[in-house]
C-alpha cells in the first residue's frame, strides 16, 4: 500500500501515526500486533484490510490499567477481577461484555470483547500516552506465523504500514491465552502464554467452549499458525523413513542427531526448557519454511504447561493442507 517501512524505537512516532488513525506493529510479551485505534472504525477497518483477515474474526483490545479495561466493558465479575491481579500485565486475554466504547467492527459484532494489558514496557508506554486503547491481532498475514521480531514483521508487512515499534525478540513467544465466561462457568477458548494450570487454581476447572456458542472463534480455525512447507506431526524416526534428508526439516524439543543437513533441524531447547521452547517456536518455523524443503517433521511436545500450547500452533500447522475441507465456519488469527 505504498508506505516505505520504517523500524525503530520512536515512541513519539509510533504515538502520532496511531492518534492520525494509522497503523503501526508494536512488540508485545507474546508477539508482535498490528495495532489501530480501537475506537475508530475506519482505522480499525484497516488492520482486516492489511492482515487479509476476514471481518468475521474479532480483534484483542489492549491498554495499559485496569482501570481503563472497565471503561471498555459493561461487566466485571469478581473472576475477571481476581484474574486480572494475577495475571494483568501479561499473556492473558479475558472476553467480557463489551461497552458502547469497542465499535461492532472491533468484535465483528459479538456482545463480548476481547481485553488484554501487555506486558511490555515500550507498548504501556505507548498506551499510556494515547487517549484511545489498541486493537491489535498478531502482525502477520491471516492464517501464517506469527511474528516474534521486528525483522518478522518487516518480512511480511513491510511497504504495507508505515512504522514497526522494535521491541526486541518476545519474551513468551506464544500468542496469550483467551478465557471467557459462559452460563457462569470458566471456559478456555484459546491455550496460550500462561498455562491452564496457573489459571485453574484462581477460575476453577477451566471448560470447553459450547460447539454451538464457540466465538467467532478464539483459536479455532483448523488451519493456522502455518507455514508454507508442510508440516507432519508425529515421531520423528518414523516419520523420517523413506525421505530424503536433503529435502527434510526437522523440528524438535531437544537436539537429536537425525542425518540431516546443518541447519535443517532445530532443536526449540538444549535442555527440553518449554518456556525456552515457547519463546523459539514460531522464528524455528519460520526458518525452517524459508529453506522451502519439501516437508517440516516436528515432534509433540510434553502435554503440560506450555507444551500443549505449542501442541496447538503444531496441530493447526498440520491442518492446513489436510483440513481444508471441514473447517468449522468460525476462525481465528
Ligand atoms: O497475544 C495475543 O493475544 C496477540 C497480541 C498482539 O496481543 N494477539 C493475537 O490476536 O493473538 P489475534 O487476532 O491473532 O488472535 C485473537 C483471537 C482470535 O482468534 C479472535 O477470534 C479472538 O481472539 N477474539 C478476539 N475478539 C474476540 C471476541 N470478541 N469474541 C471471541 N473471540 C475473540
Ligand atoms: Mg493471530
Amino acid at each position: 500500500m505504498g508506505y516505505l517501512t520504517q523500524t525503530g524505537t520512536d515512541l513519539l512516532r509510533a504515538e502520532a501515526l496511531l492518534r492520525e488513525g494509522e497503523l503501526v506493529a508494536v512488540p508485545t510479551e507474546t508477539v508482535y500486533g498490528l495495532a489501530a485505534d480501537a475506537t475508530r472504525p475506519q482505522a480499525a477497518a484497516r488492520i482486516f484490510e492489511v492482515k487479509q483477515r476476514p471481518r468475521f474474526n474479532p480483534l484483542i483490545v489492549h491498554t495499559d490499567h485496569p482501570e481503563r479495561v472497565r471503561e471498555l466493558v459493561s461487566e466485571w465479575p469478581p473472576e475477571a477481577e481476581a484474574l486480572a491481579k494475577a495475571c494483568w500485565p501479561g499473556p492473558l486475554t479475558l472476553l467480557l461484555p463489551r461497552s458502547s466504547r469497542i465499535p461492532d467492527l472491533v468484535t465483528a459484532g459479538s456482545p463480548r470483547v476481547a481485553v488484554r494489558i501487555p506486558d511490555h514496557p515500550l507498548t504501556l508506554e505507548l498506551l499510556r500516552r494515547l487517549p484511545f486503547p489498541l486493537a491489535a491481532p498478531s502482525a502477520n498475514p491471516f492464517g501464517y506465523i506469527s511474528p516474534t521480531t521486528a525483522a518478522h514483521v518487516a518480512a511480511q508487512l513491510g511497504g504495507r504500514i508505515p512504522y514497526i515499534l522494535d521491541g526486541g525478540p518476545a519474551r513468551v513467544g506464544l500468542e496469550s491465552t483467551i478465557i471467557g465466561w459462559e452460563a457462569g462457568q470458566p471456559v478456555l477458548y484459546r491455550q496460550g502464554g500462561i498455562p491452564a494450570e496457573v489459571l485453574e487454581p484462581i477460575t476453577g476447572p477451566l471448560g470447553q467452549p459450547a460447539p454451538g456458542l464457540k466465538p467467532q472463534a478464539a483459536g479455532m480455525l483448523g488451519s493456522h499458525y502455518a507455514p508454507a512447507t508442510p508440516l507432519i506431526l508425529g515421531d520423528l524416526r518414523s516419520l523420517l523413513r523413506g525421505r530424503n534428508p536433503q529435502r527434510t526439516g526437522i523440528l524438535s524439543l531437544r537436539p537429536g542427531s537425525y542425518g540431516l543437513p546443518p541447519g535443517q533441524a532445530i532443536a526449540l531447547s538444549a535442555d527440553g526448557d518449554l518456556r525456552e521452547a515457547a519463546q523459539q517456536f514460531f522464528a524455528a518455523l519460520r526458518t525452517l519454511d524459508a529453506l522451502h524443503l519439501e516437508a517440516i517433521l516436528a515432534e509433540p511436545m510434553p502435554d503440560t504447561g506450555l507444551g500443549r500450547a505449542i501442541n496447538d500452533r503444531l496441530r493447526r500447522a498440520q491442518a492446513e493442507r489436510k483440513a481444508a475441507p471441514d473447517l468449522p465456519s468460525d476462525s481465528v488469527s
